[in-house]
């Protein structure tokens, strides 16, 4: 079926989240008269309209994680877009995707069979471009992370445990996210509030305090000391009246016991927040409207980038598990003034409204500082249980994913920051595990004695997750294509095996109707595990990008059988 020429259908730019299980029925995306698809619906018995969802067009892979996302968007984004659950005979319940529009002067109620959706690729690929569509994510909004770590400057993730780890994969995608975003965003705007060079902005000084400009010969420019009285209560702080940006960056050295804050009044309500950044290890606590993000090592220099709208939303949800109670947008917020106590230096003070490139150098330094030396990996500290039939993988094991991704970050850093070599260093490094069975703490397995595969769960038995192992032949090529010559060959020949296995087992992943996310029913004989819809088009980006770089016409094709499954289509029976 061709795609309806309108803009604001959900296959033009839109999802919606399905929150039961995927339908048994297939339906061909189809446009009715309304009246006629009402009669049709209540003719089969329309049980429930679910909630309406609305989106920022992204397609991840964890849908779930951005619901959240998507309520925040929902002001500007809340349109008919519906997802409706009909009972079936009493025996069954399906679901619909579909929203009523009208164009040429008709009322028509648009149906789709799926809620995700496919993003063809613009170009070939390039591993110093955009990551895959990740443009459009928006990782640290997802629920499931805790906070941005204000010590890191990158996301914590409570996935598999509530309490909050590092969790190399989200990190590597929150950092392409930004690398993304960077190169797909205009330009950021950017106000400088303090940066000490000449005067000094009107910060007000109680009398037991004291700020002066002072040259600083280790960085070779003028910064701002300052120290209050012993006990902290009183405050140097800098009134402020802003409302546009809300992406903060700073210089700072904090003394212990010393803190930087930020007040940020609902502009609605007039309640007013404030959020400390002080010296601690602790990631976020709450008390009242009282949000700590703790940074530890500050006795030198360092740059912290912090976005305050998620450091706000990440301390209300933290205070309160129902989120649409303290939902908060930029638009209803103004800073309302900046505080200093105890005692330190800050210097290049600004307020952006993005600072994508400094997020993206968060991530990267991440993974240069939390390799395995001597593996090469970066371990992942929680356990994990994939299913029934697998073992458990015991914390610290290594995912080919993270391994992937982290090696994407660091060749997009190697390339961005002209050729530093830790970044280079710390990506090949990261190949290591790609040679190491499953068995010996490693991400390889090997299929029928045969063909090697990286295991983004490196199970016993073999799982064959498909698009972890795609995920990571990107980040093998990225680093073959990024790496100076006499350096990619190991990626190099790693990427080469990496893809003559999946020529040769590509199809034992097609359901004939959709796609299997594992081989869990060739390894331990059960059931398939069908993917569900957003994991099913992530197969079919995954493939038409791979098909840039590669022609061979096994992508395309499969691409679009796997695209024809997503409306409705299904193989041919004998
Ligand atoms: C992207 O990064 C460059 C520095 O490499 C910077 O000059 C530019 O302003 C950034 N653009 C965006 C949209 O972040
Ligand atoms: C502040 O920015 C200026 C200009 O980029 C730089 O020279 C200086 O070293 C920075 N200050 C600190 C403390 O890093
Ligand atoms: C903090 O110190 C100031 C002066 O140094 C004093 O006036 C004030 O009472 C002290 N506050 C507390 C809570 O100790
Ligand atoms: C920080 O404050 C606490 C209590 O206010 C005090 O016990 C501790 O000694 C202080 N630490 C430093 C390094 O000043
Ligand atoms: C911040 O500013 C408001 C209003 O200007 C003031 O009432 C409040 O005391 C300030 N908060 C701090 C922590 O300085
Ligand atoms: C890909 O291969 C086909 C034939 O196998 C050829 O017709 C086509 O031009 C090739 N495309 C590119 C971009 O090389």
């Amino acid at each position: 079926m061709n795609t309806p020429q309108k803009t604001t259908g959900f296959l033009q730019g839109q999802k919606i989240y399905n929150i039961s299980k995927e339908p048994p029925l297939f339906f061909i995306m189809m446009r009715l008269n309304v009246k006629v698809a009402l009669l049709f619906l209540l003719s089969i018995g329309v049980l429930t309209i679910v909630v309406l969802y609305s989106v920022c067009g992204n397609s991840s892979s964890d849908w779930q994680r951005l619901k959240y996302n998507n309520i925040k968007n929902r002001a500007f984004d809340l349109q008919e877009v519906e997802e409706i659950e009909c009972d079936i005979n009493e025996e069954y319940t399906i679901m619909f995707y579909g929203k009523s529009v009208t164009y040429d002067g008709l009322e028509r109620f648009e149906w789709s069979h799926s809620y995700s959706k496919v993003h063809p690729p613009k170009a070939r690929y390039d591993p110093r471009g955009v990551f895959m569509y990740f443009e459009n994510y928006n990782v640290e909004v997802r629920e499931r992370v805790k906070c941005v770590s204000a010590t890191d400057g990158v996301p914590i993730s409570t996935q598999w445990e509530s309490q909050g780890y590092y969790y190399p994969t989200q990190i590597a995608q929150f950092g392409l996210s930004h690398y993304s975003k960077n190169l797909t965003e205009p330009e950021p705007s950017r106000k400088t509030v303090e940066n000490a060079e000449y005067d000094l902005a009107k910060w007000l000084v109680p009398a037991t305090a004291k700020v002066e400009r002072y040259f600083d010969k280790q960085v070779g420019s003028n910064v701002l000391k300052f120290a209050t009285s012993e006990n902290y209560s009183d405050g140097i702080r800098l009134k402020m009246d802003h409302v546009l940006y809300f992406v903060m960056s700073v210089h700072i050295v904090l003394s212990g016991n010393s803190s930087f804050s930020v007040t940020l009044q609902n502009r609605e309500t007039a309640e007013i927040y404030n959020l400390h950044y002080i010296t601690s290890d602790i990631w976020i606590t709450v008390q009242d409207k009282n949000i700590y993000h703790g940074i530890s090592s500050t006795q030198e220099w360092k740059r912290i980038t912090r976005d305050l709208i998620i450091d706000l939303q990440k301390g209300l949800n933290y205070l309160d598990k129902d989120k649409s109670k303290h939902k908060i947008t930029r638009s209803k917020l103004k800073i309302i003034n900046i505080t200093l106590r105890g005692s330190g230096a800050i210097d290049n003070l600004t307020l952006s409204s993005s600072e994508h490139i400094q997020q993206f150098y968060d991530a990267a330094e991440w993974f240069v500082k939390h390799q395995d030396a001597e593996t090469g990996g970066w371990p992942i500290p929680v356990k994990r249980k994939l299913a029934f039939a697998f073992h458990d993988l015991q914390p610290g094991w290594y995912s080919s994913m993270g391994q992937g991704h982290a090696i994407s970050v660091l060749s997009r850093a190697y390339h961005h920051s002209g050729g530093d070599t830790r970044y280079l260093t710390a990506a090949l490094n990261g190949l290591k595990p790609f040679r190491i069975s499953s068995s010996d703490g490693g991400v390889l397995a090997t299929f029928l004695n045969k063909y090697h595969w990286y295991e983004e769960y490196p199970t016993k038995p073999a799982s064959f997750v498909l698009n972890g192992f795609i995920y990571s032949l990107l980040g093998l090529y990225d680093l073959m294509v990024i790496a100076p010559p006499g350096q990619a060959q190991e990626a190099e020949f790693l990427f080469s095996e990496g893809m003559a296995s999946l020529k040769n087992m590509l199809m034992l992943f097609d359901m004939g109707s959709t796609t299997a996310y594992d081989l869990r029913h060739f390894t331990v004989g059960i059931a398939p595990n069908l993917a569900r819809w957003d994991y099913h088009a992530t197969h079919i980006n995954q493939l038409l990008l791979l098909s840039t770089i590669e022609n061979d016409s096994l992508f395309k094709q499969t691409a679009e059988r796997w695209i024809g499954y997503m409306n409705g289509k299904r193989a041919e029976h004998n």
